[in-house]
């Protein structure tokens, strides 16, 4: 044994290298926590005040009028230095206040800058200014669970990923309870302003705070975050109001790290397609920047996908005198018989190998399983509303569930939903697999969003890819292409004629670098049924070692991994372009705030510019909602943003597919973006989808929009 084993554990423990080598605080988080992000240049001003920008314009909904009436008329206000205030006004800028912050919905890289931004300037006018963070969520305002942020703890997590500070939580303050509940925190905390962090909901939650709580005099400033990328804000002239959401750049980032680092693996020990499922469950944004970050074999973006029309199908309805709606957008089916071709494509050149990027939320833009998911919703939501134990503890397991589904189609159920769920609803949901039929019927979450995250997407595009390789092999065209060197060098070294075997062998000898074994040779015993019949070989006789070795190597067995990259990004530290936006979010809910505004969103413009060229504003929320079907009934809400197929990024990657899919002799195209990076100058400082996009508009011609 050597003899470092005896050593006693104490002793080891005493050393202070030893200390230093295992602290909890490494060199990587002290110099995270040390960084102080620049701010903008208003910001270096004492004071700043707002001023309306009357260039942005809102197509107002009837009914956010009507329920949102204190704030819609609010308006973009950019944020200004000024440092000749009135006293009035600065007296009123520096007085001390009481702010609460929430984190609402999923951890977004970034947060914990937004709080640090929102602090240093509210402490920096005035240190008796208190800020307070509400606890696992909307939860700790309605509970009135808080704490008062000191100057240390959030020291302790300035550029640091995660919620950890006051952590998160999915509950919607939705009825008329929890928003008494909460407004009875806010007016006993003596708050003057509440910052709700969070997504497209978390903000609609944020609207009917500040319309709940105008008359109690409480202020409520929003700030879009998710990693999803779908809080995108254009006013109604499709002017860029907010480009992206913090924390998009690094989950990307962290995805697209550890994807590239499956692209190198791939590409060396050349047997695996590593399926990679990216979160994003309504838009497919991450998988978009994933595949400009690294190249990846194949990525599926959902919002292609939906834009498919089968035209052939389309022409023979025609000439039969109907309309086949199914031919617009893309079946399960049709999908995987799209996945396959690729991966045939690249076999036949020999790369038997390769990564696919999916969306989480892809099987939300397939026309059948959207069907199944809106339906299901109804049916969960009108339970709900109906009963008073919830759908999913009065039907624990999949039978039961299926059960009940059944008993809607019989009618024996006279629910409210009897008629949303047929007969034909019902025997197509049976032919699916029973974890897919489960995943389906998941429970919601507390908006009633159907939970993407807990289904295995990537398995249900892979069992039906297998099915279909397993009949493409059968029928003699998923073939693994053979190098036309290697053939000859085989032949030669095995004493055979590789001009004689070659013709009867390949269905393209003499014609590609990578050869075909002929589609009817499926088995050694067709290979040697050829053989026989070309006189090569007699029928007693064994087929020489070469030939066999060569008809093996064509043989490709389908061999996968699938991979979920979600929540490990989403914990990921920010970047500096996530450190540096976010601080100066918080700086900017500060002055919005001491400027008296409330029912806005804090943003910064032109965050695809140098830092000197961002402006800080605040976007008005309440003209932004609009009506949509939530739980089965129609809600107030902020809408999502996808991918925009006619984007200058969307349009980038479909040009680039081919090439990325890499289906020729040449090598790969794969790009290594690297891990994040907080020192030095080689990282990649915005997300590429942000570049492109900016760039194409700017490049289009003066009176064309970039995407035509
Ligand atoms: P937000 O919309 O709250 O930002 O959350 C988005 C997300 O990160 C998705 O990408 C993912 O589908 C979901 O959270 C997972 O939710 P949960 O944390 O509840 O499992």
């Amino acid at each position: 044994m050597p003899e470092s084993s005896t050593i006693r554990i104490d002793k080891l423990l005493d050393h202070p290298a030893v200390m230093d080598a295992i602290a909890d605080v490494n060199l990587e988080l002290k110099d995270r926590i040390a960084y102080q992000p620049p701010v903008c240049d208003v910001f270096k001003s004492e004071f700043t005040t707002l001023v309306t920008d009357p260039q942005y314009r809102f197509e107002i909904d009837k009914e956010a009028h009507r329920q949102l009436a204190h704030i819609i008329a609010n308006t973009v206000q950019r944020v200004e230095g000024s440092d000749d205030a009135t006293d009035e006004v600065k007296e009123n800028y520096r007085k001390a206040r009481n702010i609460g912050i929430v984190f609402s919905g999923g951890p977004s890289p970034g947060g914990h800058n937004v709080i640090a931004g929102l602090f240093d300037a509210a402490k920096k006018i005035n240190p008796q200014t208190r800020v307070f963070g509400f606890l696992m969520g909307p939860d700790g305002i309605i509970d009135g669970d808080y704490m008062e942020l000191t100057r240390e703890q959030v020291d302790r997590y300035r550029n640091v990923g995660g919620f950890t500070m006051i952590k998160t939580g999915r509950t919607k303050i939705d009825d008329r309870k929890k928003m008494d509940l909460s407004r009875g925190t806010c007016k006993q905390l003596g708050l003057d302003a509440l910052v709700v962090v969070g997504g497209d909901d978390s903000n609609t939650n944020a609207a009917f705070l500040a319309q709940n709580m105008f008359e109690d005099g409480v202020q409520v400033i929003g700030v879009p975050k998710t990693i999803d990328g779908d809080i995108q804000v254009r006013d109604a002239q499709g002017k860029v109001l907010c480009a992206m959401s913090f924390g998009f750049h690094t989950a990307a980032r962290a995805f697209s790290q550890a994807i590239a680092n499956l692209c190198t693996d791939a590409s060396s020990d050349v047997k695996y397609w590593h399926m990679c499922k990216v979160m994003g469950r309504v838009a497919s944004h991450l998988a978009l920047e994933v595949a400009l970050q690294t190249h990846a074999n194949m990525t599926l973006i959902g919002e292609d996908l939906a834009d498919y029309v089968d035209y052939a199908r389309l022409e023979k309805a025609q000439k039969e005198g109907v309309v086949d709606y199914t031919a617009y957008g893309m079946t399960l089916r049709h999908l995987s018989r799209v996945t396959c071709d690729a991966i045939m494509e690249r076999a036949a050149v020999g790369k038997n190998y390769g990564v696919l990027v999916l969306p989480e939320g892809v099987l939300e833009f397939i026309n059948e399983i959207q069907v199944f998911i809106i339906k299901l919703n109804t049916i969960i939501g009108n339970y709900n509303k109906m009963h008073d134990r919830d759908f999913h503890t009065t039907f624990p397991s999949l039978d039961a569930k299926l059960e009940y589904l059944r008993r809607l189609v019989r009618g024996i159920r006279k629910d409210v939903s009897y008629n949303v769920w047929n007969a034909r609803d019902d025997e197509l949901f049976n032919d699916i697999p029973a974890f897919f039929q489960e995943g389906l019927l998941t429970e919601r979450d507390s908006h009633g969003n159907f939970q993407f995250s807990q289904v295995k997407t990537e398995k249900v595009l892979l069992d039906l890819v297998k099915d279909y390789l397993g009949i493409l092999k059968e029928k003699g065209h998923y073939k693994i292409g053979i190098q036309d060197a290697q053939f000859v060098k085989t032949l030669q070294k095995g004493g055979l004629d590789p001009e004689l075997y070659g013709p009867i062998l390949f269905e393209n000898w003499k014609q590609a670098r990578y050869l075909m074994i002929k589609k009817t040779i499926i088995s050694k015993k067709t290979l040697k049924a050829v053989l026989v019949k070309a006189g090569f070989l007699g029928n007693d006789e064994t087929i020489p070692p070469p030939i066999e070795k060569i008809f093996e190597q064509s043989v490709p067995k389908f061999k996968t991994q699938t991979h979920f990259y979600g929540y490990d990004g989403r914990g990921s530290d920010p970047t500096r372009f996530d450190c540096t936006y976010t601080y100066n979010l918080g700086q900017t809910v500060f002055s919005l705030i001491a400027n008296g505004a409330t029912g806005q969103m804090a943003a910064i413009l032109n965050l695809e510019q140098d830092f000197n060229g961002w402006v800080p504003i605040g976007i008005p929320i309440a003209p932004l909602m609009h009506l949509e079907e939530r739980k089965g009934k129609l809600e107030l809400v902020l809408e999502k943003s996808v991918v925009d197929v006619n984007s200058p990024a969307f349009r980038v990657v479909k040009t680039f597919r081919d090439k990325w899919l890499a289906a020729t002799p040449e090598e790969d195209h794969y790009r290594h973006p690297g891990p994040i990076r907080f020192t030095g100058n080689s990282e990649e400082d915005r997300p590429i989808t942000l570049l492109l996009n900016a760039l194409g508009n700017q490049l289009a011609t003066p009176g064309t929009k970039a995407a035509e």
